[in-house]
């Protein structure tokens, strides 16, 4: 909850996603980042929340986010890039703040390299959501709503 009792969500997103638009457009579509907060804006905006949107291109910037939302959002909608191949301390942050996290990735990962069908966050996620274009944001704010409803 934010002080003035606003429920929040955290919008969390890896490496190379602040190139989004321009960075294999062919694979990750040609919407900006700024595309994506405003999508999760409006969607949160419909049922009462308020977006905390954040992207680094490092680990324990990712992690420090992790911890600090917990007892301050409702959950993370969380796209890790590729860290979600190689990260375990991204997945024990996951686990050790006991948030819903909801994985999204833009691409459908398994039609692609073999290195991208494991993912270490999968396993602590409450629900994933591939290949659904940047409207996989859009479905993970949705699904976290749901979620924090039941
Ligand atoms: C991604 C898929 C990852 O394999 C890749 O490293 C990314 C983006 C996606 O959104 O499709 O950076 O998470």
């Amino acid at each position: 909850m934010s002080e003035n009792n606003t429920p929040r969500i955290l919008v969390l997103n890896g490496p190379n996603l602040n190139l989004l638009g321009t960075r294999e457009p062919e694979i990750y579509g040609h919407e900006t980042l700024s595309d994506v907060e405003e999508l999760c804006r409006a969607a949160a905006g419909k049922s009462g929340y308020e977006i905390e949107f954040l992207q680094s291109n490092h680990e324990g910037v990712l992690i420090d986010a992790i911890h600090a939302a917990r007892g301050a959002v409702a959950g993370i909608v969380f796209n890790p890039g590729a860290f979600t191949h190689t990260s375990v301390a991204l997945a024990d942050a996951i686990s050790g703040v006991q948030l819903p996290v909801i994985e999204v990735h833009i691409s459908n990962v398994h039609r692609r390299e073999a290195f991208r069908h494991h993912s270490y966050i999968s396993p602590v996620a409450a629900s994933i959501i591939v290949g659904a274009g940047v409207n996989g944001y859009v479905l993970g704010v949705q699904q976290l709503i749901h979620l924090a409803g039941k």
